[in-house]
């Protein structure tokens, strides 16, 4: 199905590139919540953003990277896979931090001070998905332009 953003793309990839800003925005939104020490609904954005990260990762992402995996993985020399691989890394630990931090919380969700602990697991997190989210958007160009 032809896309929406009158690129090459394909209407799949339009939409995860959609999603991909708004993952962005949300990113950046909590992270000015955190910083107004607003901690609940720095919590609540995280966690957002981690459901659109799980289902954008499940639905668009793994199908084509399972259907290309040889491809991925030989043909490393070729930027545009490399990038590929900039994004699909980080972004996929930091889906599984993102998930253990939610889900954490999640159990005891009154308790805000024990989600203060983990605080160097969210930058490590933050980090990664910032870097995923980046090159995510920067592989669209990539293919699509
Ligand atoms: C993907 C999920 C999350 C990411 C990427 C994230 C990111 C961050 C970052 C980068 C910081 C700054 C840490 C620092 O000061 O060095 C932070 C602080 C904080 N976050 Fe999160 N966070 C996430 C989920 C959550 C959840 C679910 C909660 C629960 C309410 C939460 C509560 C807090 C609190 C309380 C702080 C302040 C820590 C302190 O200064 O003592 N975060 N977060």
């Amino acid at each position: 199905m032809t896309g929406i953003l009158g690129t090459n793309a394909h209407l799949g990839a339009d939409i995860n590139l959609i999603l991909q800003i708004i993952m962005f925005l949300l990113l950046i939104i909590g992270l000015i919540y955190k910083k107004k020490r607003k901690f609940r609904i720095h919590g609540s954005i995280m966690a957002i953003a981690v459901i659109l990260h799980v289902i954008t990762f499940l639905t668009v992402m793994v199908p084509p990277f399972l259907e290309g995996f040889n491809y991925f993985i030989t043909t490393t020399s070729d930027f545009r896979v490399q990038m590929t691989l900039a994004h699909a890394i980080p972004g996929a630990i930091a889906m599984i931090l993102g998930i253990v931090l939610v889900e954490m919380w999640a159990i005891r969700p009154s308790n805000i001070a024990t989600c203060s602990k983990r605080k160097r697991l969210m930058d490590v997190t933050a980090l990664l998905w910032l870097v995923s989210l980046i090159f995510g958007i920067a592989t669209y160009f990539a293919y699509y332009l």
